[in-house]
């Protein structure tokens, strides 16, 4: 596959540039400078300090136990090796229940390096998301499968699959658009339905088990080295066939993503 040059000074115009020219771009998890590096220097658009790091870093079966001065030392771990990428920082379980939680806790992670600030939520964030949005803090919301929410939902499943539930997360899509909501992240959801809302919205959209439709592409960081122990059905890893290591393996996931090998059918839920 071909080199990828190093991302340079990614914003949010950047993203809705490459969403309004059809051009689809890279994101991943990073918790660490090093691999923030490795990361921003393969030409990967966003970094995303996930909560997933509460799973595969301190080996937790959820991400709830995270806490937000997890999230604060990851954030700026990754900040210290990022040259160029986007930083997108998730606010984890619990963080943003009231309004002045929700609004020391986002200065908390835009102060440790953050662009971008992600909760988890449909209807019920987009007070939080204006809220945010008012005082100047970009929002990524994330839709789907919610894996805070992960006990109410009763397991990591696909969403959106009955046409009520379909037509519920297109909606709440559209509310938190208007509510500010400056990218939005789906996860877990049949392909059509991710097309359906990428196409109804203006923001970029961000998939992961979520089809080749949406403008952006996310995967864990360990899930594309294949040194998670689970590999649900949406996963590839790109390091088994690398002929560069590990930083072979980022390029070749870019270049994936932006000629739309990846995710193949075989990725995604129809
Ligand atoms: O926390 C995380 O890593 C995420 C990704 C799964 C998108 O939210």
């Amino acid at each position: 596959m071909s080199a990828q040059s190093k991302a340079t000074n990614i914003t949010l115009t950047t993203l809705n540039k490459m969403k309004s020219q059809g051009e689809k771009f890279a994101c991943l998890t990073a918790y660490d400078a090093c691999f923030a590096n490795i990361l921003s220097s393969a030409g990967v658009e966003v970094l995303l300090v996930g909560d997933s790091l509460g799973m595969v870093l301190q080996g937790h079966d959820s991400t709830l136990p995270v806490t937000m001065d997890d999230m604060v030392y990851h954030m700026q771990c990754v900040k210290r090796g990022n040259s160029g990428s986007l930083l997108m920082a998730d606010l984890p379980f619990m963080s943003y229940a009231s309004e002045v939680q929700t609004l020391e806790n986002a200065a908390s992670l835009m102060r440790a390096g953050a662009n971008v600030v992600k909760l988890e939520g449909g209807a019920w964030i987009a007070n939080t998301t204006r809220l945010l949005a008012e005082r100047g803090i970009p929002v990524c919301a994330h839709m789907g499968l919610t894996p805070q929410s992960v006990n109410r939902i009763g397991g990591f499943h696909v969403q959106g699959r009955d046409t009520n539930q379909a037509q519920l997360i297109i909606e709440e899509a559209q509310m938190l658009q208007e509510a500010g909501a400056n990218v939005l992240l789906l996860e877990c959801v049949p392909s059509k339905l991710a097309e359906a809302v990428t196409d109804a919205l203006e923001i970029p959209v961000i998939g992961i088990g979520a089809g080749p439709h949406t403008t952006g592409q996310i995967m864990v960081l360990h899930d594309v080295l294949g040194v998670s122990p689970i590999t649900p059905k949406f996963v590839k890893n790109f390091l088994q066939d690398s002929k560069d290591g590990i930083p072979g393996a980022i390029r070749d996931y870019v270049a994936a993503v932006k000629d739309q090998s990846f995710p193949a059918p075989e990725h995604t839920f129809n």
